[in-house]
């Protein structure tokens, strides 16, 4: 089965091959380990398919909280499972996550390139606040800064029925390899 769930210490070698994969400038070697040990406003999570014992991690996470509001701090879905919905179902398991700390108010920054991302957040109803120029250090790119209030609605529930689709194609994918 599909399921989201808190990132944990076991998880953290996959977790940073999922960074390296997916981000031109990875997290610094201990970050993820930080947050998840150090950091009391940090939420992890991970997407994972489990197929009897075997287990495979294709989603991380990390949110930060400030007061009511949470920054998404990274997102990523594993390059061989993206554009199947995994990402919009994650998004929708952190959105009602956060609903359920009373968090009201949605930021983050992304770059201009990067219109999978836009797309997805737009798709959530997220609206752009404003841009950040030189903001990546790689290469000089312009950040989008977006936003969106939350509040517990049955918007995420549609996304979150679509589990088991997606499950079941990408359970067949993992045999057939
Ligand atoms: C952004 C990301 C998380 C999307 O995950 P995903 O599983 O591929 O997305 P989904 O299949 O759930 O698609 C959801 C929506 O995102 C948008 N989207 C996804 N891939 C897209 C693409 N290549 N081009 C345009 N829109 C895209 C669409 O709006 C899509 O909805 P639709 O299929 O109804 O059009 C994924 O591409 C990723 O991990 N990218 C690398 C890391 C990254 O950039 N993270 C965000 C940092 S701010």
């Amino acid at each position: 089965m599909l399921l989201f769930r808190q990132m944990e210490l076991e998880d953290l070698e996959t977790v940073k091959s999922i960074d390296k994969l997916t981000f031109p400038n990875p997290w610094p070697e201990n970050a993820f380990q930080y947050e998840l040990e150090k950091n009391t406003n940090a939420r992890l999570w991970v997407g994972e398919i489990q197929d009897g014992e075997k287990s495979t991690i294709v989603a991380l996470a990390v949110i930060w909280i400030i007061l009511d509001e949470a920054h998404i701090g990274t997102i990523a879905i594993h390059p061989e499972f993206q554009k199947r919905g995994l990402g919009q179902q994650f998004l929708a398991y952190i959105c009602k996550q956060l609903i359920s700390e009373k968090i009201t108010k949605i930021f983050l920054e992304v770059r201009q390139s990067n219109s999978a991302a836009i797309h997805l957040y737009q798709k959530f109803g997220f609206t752009i606040d404003g841009e950040r120029k030189h903001y990546y250090r790689d290469n000089n790119e312009t950040a989008i800064l977006m936003s969106v209030p939350i509040k517990k609605s049955e918007f995420y529930d549609q996304f979150l029925l679509d589990y088991q689709f997606t499950y079941d194609s990408a359970r067949k994918e993992l045999q057939e390899r």
